[in-house]
């Protein structure tokens, strides 16, 4: 007799998206993401504004969900929703959610890290190779920029993270010195394709270890603009394309130099990316070709779940179930602390 197929009902709400995700074993049966478009003018997450958005869509996210994947409530096995970290605002309405419908329905409720959900989004069935482990993944997302080494699904250490800013982070802020909207990373990267990269040349920083700077970037990007701006007005406008593909060469130049010497000096050659930034067009080319030149198997997420997404909550969410790991109705959101597991 084969095993029972068990079906999840993932959550996520930890930033401007509210997303829910209907999985069974690794297939994912629905993922639908409402994305909160009022924060474009504010040139980044709003959180008041944020939180108050999820509260009027997750009810309607996760109906669409279970609609799309023609689940009913009955046949799910667990709700595992988003715990941190992210904004506390935000993390409350789907922590708040979540235990409410596990309540009503006396579902088991699983907690998941939003950072080893994005790393786990790669065990998602889309027919290709998965990881194997040991494997390194470099996470990049909004918030977080992390090498973290992945030994098992629940068992991963992070070997070097950034000390400001995150990846993420310096796309958005870079583009709102440049005069785009939030978030900034994808037009950033539009722009970036037809610039050259190497026209203009910007700060790179010295840390310790596997760790990662990005704020020295951004003040160097600014600094530079503001004396162009002083003796030609239209220099933005001008050199656009050209400052996109800069920008991007210098923050993927930062973030390679420590993912080839985390791999040189672990051995592991197993490679793979997570998070908002793995979305980029030139990161995901650069990975590819310097996989080529040294021989590592590199791992690429779909588009979909390189941003937030149910999708990898409800998958973190099946390796917690698989062994067991529950929470219970005393569980509340955490916005900063690492808890230690998925
Ligand atoms: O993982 P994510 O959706 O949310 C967090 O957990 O933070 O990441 C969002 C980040 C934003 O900073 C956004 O600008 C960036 O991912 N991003 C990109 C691209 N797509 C999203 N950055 C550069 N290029 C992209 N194509
Ligand atoms: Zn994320």
């Amino acid at each position: 007799m084969g095993q029972k197929d068990i079906v999840i009902l993932g959550i996520e709400s930890s930033c401007d998206d509210t997303s829910a995700s209907v999985l069974q074993n690794n297939r994912v049966l629905a993922n639908i993401t409402a994305s909160q478009k009022v924060h474009e003018s504010y040139g980044g997450v709003v959180p008041e504004l944020a939180s108050r958005a999820h509260q009027q869509n997750i009810v309607p996210v996760v109906h669409e969900a279970l609609k799309k994947a023609g689940i009913s409530m009955q046949e799910i096995d667990a709700i595992a929703f988003t715990r941190g970290p992210g904004l506390m605002g935000s993390l409350v309405v789907g922590c708040s959610f979540a235990k409410a419908l596990a309540l009503a329905t006396n579902l088991p409720l699983i907690d998941v890290n939003h950072m080893h959900a994005h790393i786990l989004a790669h065990f998602i069935d889309e027919g290709i190779p998965v990881p194997k482990f040991p494997f390194i993944c470099l996470t990049v997302s909004g918030g977080h920029t992390q090498l973290v080494q992945v030994d098992a699904p629940l068992e991963m250490k992070i070997l070097g993270s950034t000390i400001d800013d995150a990846a993420g982070e310096a796309f958005d802020k870079i583009a709102k010195i440049l005069g785009l909207p939030y978030p900034g990373g994808p037009l950033v990267d539009k722009l970036a394709q037809t610039g050259n990269p190497l026209a203009f040349q910007f700060a790179e920083p010295k840390v310790d270890g596997y760790n990662f700077s990005f704020s020295g970037l951004k003040t160097s990007v600014l600094y530079r603009i503001q004396k162009e701006v002083k003796l030609n007005p239209n220099f933005i406008s001008e050199n656009l394309a050209d400052l996109c593909a800069s920008v991007q060469h210098t923050i993927l130049k930062i973030l390679f130099n420590q993912l080839k010497r985390v791999s040189s000096d672990t051995g592991i050659r197993e490679i793979a990316i997570a998070g908002g930034v793995s979305a980029n067009s030139g990161l995901r080319n650069q990975l590819m070709e310097t996989g080529k030149q040294l021989n590592w198997n590199v791992f690429i997420p779909k588009f979909e779940y390189c941003t937030d997404n149910a999708a990898m909550i409800a998958m973190a969410g099946k390796f917690l179930f698989d062994k067991g790991i529950f929470a219970d109705q005393t569980v509340s959101a955490q916005a900063r602390k690492e808890f230690n597991r998925s």
